[in-house]
């Protein structure tokens, strides 16, 4: 036995977002197949204190990347993929993001198109706590996914806007995925109080860090709880205003090999559209989320 010492891990903030000072974070010095204890211990504590980390260089297999995604604690199963299929080659862990069509069938969803503003899932009654990525084959150009910082969004509303949020809830619809392709089995309607979904509180406290954020999860269809339509509409537009300003948000340019994991209850992400004839594949999990979130 030698006494090889690891080199440590090293937690770059990307300070990408100019009012929101630590969000995101690169994490250097580790293979995710092999982590011990310690060192995941401390990707556990960024993961909570950056909100988004990106390794690179890692090549995972499904099973790689299930096995690194448990360590946070149980996996949800992936919704439905717009091509109906519940799952991919047997593992329901795992969505395939993709627009890559093999023999006449999409093998995954949301194409090369715009994937607008969104937290993951948020139309159940408790989300995933975190999503993860891993990019298997991305485009020349395009295809870029940026995230935005809900704690920042909150914590500099303008107080008038802070007081009238907070004790509202808002509808996550359920109807479209972020591509804006209707989910399986949903006959949808134009009137957002109607449309499956889910109220949650529209300023909730992260269970784990203990500060407060906004929670939109998606404007398309969204509802403040018991408002008139107008005036929610009127109301959510000036909050989506403020929250998606480019000073809280980061962009990332993927590589193949690139893991992006995020906390999937104080960000927000989006996705540029892409050349349609260029290929993406991405393999996602999500962490199952243990309670619904609170305000
Ligand atoms: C997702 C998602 C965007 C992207 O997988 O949840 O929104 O960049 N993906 O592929
Ligand atoms: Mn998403």
């Amino acid at each position: 036995m030698s006494n090889m010492v690891l080199p440590p891990i090293q937690i770059v903030p990307t300070s990408a977002a100019s009012d929101a000072p630590g969000f995101g974070a690169e994490v250097r010095g580790i293979d995710l197949r092999s982590l011990s204890e310690v060192a995941f211990a401390s990707i556990e504590q960024a993961w909570i204190d950056h909100q988004v980390l990106l390794f690179r260089d890692q090549r995972l297999t499904d099973h790689d990347l299930i096995m690194f995604a448990r360590r946070f604690g149980d996996l949800d199963q992936a919704p439905i993929q717009e091509n109906g299929q519940r799952f991919v080659a047997g593992i329901p862990e795992i969505y395939v993001v993709s627009n890559v069509v093999e023999n006449g069938v999409a093998i995954g969803s949301l194409g090369a198109g715009e994937a607008v503003w969104h937290t993951d899932m948020s139309y159940l009654e408790a989300p995933p706590k975190a999503s993860m990525l891993h990019a298997l084959e991305v485009p020349a150009a395009g295809g870029d996914t940026s995230f935005c910082d809900m704690y920042a969004a909150f914590d500099s509303l303008p107080e008038t806007l802070r007081r009238r949020a907070i004790g509202l809830r808002v509808k996550h619809d359920g109807t479209y995925n972020s591509g804006g392709y209707l989910r399986q089995g949903v006959i949808p309607s134009d009137d957002p109080r109607d449309a499956p979904g889910r109220l949650h509180p529209l300023v909730c406290t992260h269970p784990e860090s203990g500060r407060r954020m906004l929670y939109l999860g998606r404007r398309r269809m969204a509802w403040i709880g018991g408002m008139d339509v107008a005036a929610s509409e009127a109301l959510l537009d000036e909050i989506w205003a403020h929250a998606t300003q480019a000073a809280f948000t980061w962009t990332h340019r993927w590589r193949v090999g690139d893991l992006v994991l995020w906390d999937n209850r104080c960000t927000m992400h989006r996705r540029d559209p892409f050349d349609a004839a260029a290929r993406r594949i991405m393999h996602r999990t999500q962490i199952s989320g243990s309670a619904p979130p609170a305000g």
